[in-house]
């Protein structure tokens, strides 16, 4: 029970490794919000940590927007007193367009920047002075090995992100507000499934020197060490849970 009397917020939590991270966290005492801009799923995975005995709200979130981010922060601040914990892990990724940065159609690519890496940004705006308040807090981005290939938009977009968590560890730790990334290697989930062709996929697991599909237990294991206490000397770090993928010295 790590994260007891801690609030935590998730974005993009309706699914996939944000709907691990959320249950993760409220399985050890944190009351959990989930940031998610699919009120299908965002619904879902709050009723369902409700019923398994967790705390959770879901709150309609776009984290591209600041008005929403800011009505988010409010909403946790309402339903459970404040934020102590942030994991910015809402991304466009599933489904996303197979394109090279020279041809995608502009619109999508702003839009798709404005989700991918300003949005880390806007929400911990919103919630770091609630942190601040509470003492200090935590905060982690989710980056992906992609950022380190020089992989398309995606990638750009991961590496982006990374100079933001470099950053802000600079600005927030004076706050005793600590914040770090995590970059999976490819991991298993509905999205990666119905993303990357399964040949792909095939021929980049194959290449890991512990070849096989990353789970999503192997990243959530990370992020809550990030999370929590035991990491306290711990900022402006971005960790690679990948198999052995990118090897760097
Ligand atoms: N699965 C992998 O192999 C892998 C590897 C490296 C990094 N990642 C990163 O991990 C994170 C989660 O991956 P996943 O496989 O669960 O992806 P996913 O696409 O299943 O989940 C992303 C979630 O973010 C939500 N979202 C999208 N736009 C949003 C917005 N504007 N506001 C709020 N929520 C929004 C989606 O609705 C979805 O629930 C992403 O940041 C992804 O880039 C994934």
């Amino acid at each position: 029970m790590r994260f007891k009397n801690k609030v935590a917020v998730v974005t993009g939590a309706g699914q996939g490794i944000g709907e691990h991270y959320a249950k993760a966290l409220a399985a050890e005492g944190a009351a959990v919000v989930v940031a998610e801009i699919n009120e299908a799923n965002g619904t879902r995975v709050a009723a369902s940590i409700n019923e398994a005995g967790g705390k959770a709200i879901f709150v309609r979130t776009d984290v591209a927007s600041e008005e929403s981010a800011m009505a988010m922060g409010r909403a946790a601040e309402k339903a459970f007193g404040g934020v102590d914990l942030l994991i910015n892990n809402a991304a466009i990724y599933a489904g996303m367009r197979m394109e090279s940065e020279l041809t995608i159609d502009l619109a999508y690519y702003r839009r798709f920047m404005d989700v991918n890496i300003h949005g880390a940004l806007v929400v911990t705006r919103a919630v770091y002075q609630s942190m601040k308040q509470r003492g200090g807090g935590a905060i982690v981005n989710g980056s992906s090995t992609a950022a380190y290939i020089g992989y398309d938009y995606y990638g750009v977009a991961k590496l982006a992100l990374n100079g933001l968590t470099m950053s802000l560890a600079r600005v927030l730790g004076p706050m005793n507000i600590r914040i770090n990334g995590i970059a999976p290697g490819p991991t298993d989930t509905e999205a990666t499934r119905t993303t990357v062709p399964a040949a792909v996929l095939d021929s980049i697991v194959a290449q890991l020197p512990l070849a096989r599909l990353g789970a999503t237990d192997d990243i959530s294991n990370t992020v809550l060490f990030l999370l929590s206490d035991a990491a306290s000397w711990i900022t402006g770090q971005t960790w690679c849970v990948d198999g052995g993928m990118i090897r760097r010295p």
